[in-house]
């Protein structure tokens, strides 16, 4: 299992992952545009379990294949992110219990709810963390 650069042919497995498990859909055409951030894949071999996204010391997707999940990826992905920046910041559902839960352990801290509600009138929770922190 390794995390490395996400590639053109890692795009499909990403968007269905990402379908599965995220709210609002993304395109093949969304996650090519991507390629040139800061965009990485948890994989063994040819298998994509899981991807990140970081741009603007900000994580914008964060997705582990939903069969795999409870198994320590999701912590792996985070960590290796937390590593390489100084800065981070992300927003999270609130009813988001699992990646809230993620996050915590990997040190973010909750730092205030972001002024835009989503689209159901859920507040969104806004994390940081800096390095050795
Ligand atoms: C959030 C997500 C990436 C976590 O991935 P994962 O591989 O299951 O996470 P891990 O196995 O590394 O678990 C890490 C911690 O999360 C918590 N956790 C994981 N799954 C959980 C669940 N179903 N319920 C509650 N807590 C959970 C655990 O506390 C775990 O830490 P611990 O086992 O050391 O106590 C995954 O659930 C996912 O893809 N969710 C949908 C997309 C999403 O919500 N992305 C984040 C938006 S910013």
């Amino acid at each position: 299992m390794q995390v490395s650069r996400a590639t053109e042919s890692d795009l499909k497995q990403v968007q269905a992952i990402s379908n599965d498990s995220l709210k609002s859909p993304h395109s093949i055409e969304y996650f090519r545009k991507r390629l040139s951030d800061f965009f990485y894949c948890l994989r063994d071999g040819d298998i994509v379990y899981g991807f990140i996204i970081v741009k603007n010391n900000n994580i914008d997707l964060l997705a582990v294949d939903k069969s795999e999940r409870g198994k320590g990826y999701g912590k792996v992905i985070v960590e290796m992110v937390a590593d390489e920046f100084e800065n981070l910041t992300l927003k999270v559902r609130e009813s988001n219990v699992p990646a809230r839960k993620l996050y915590k352990r990997a040190g973010f801290l909750e730092v205030g709810f972001s002024e835009k509600k989503y689209k159901n009138g859920e507040r969104g929770v806004i994390y940081k963390k800096e390095k050795n922190k």
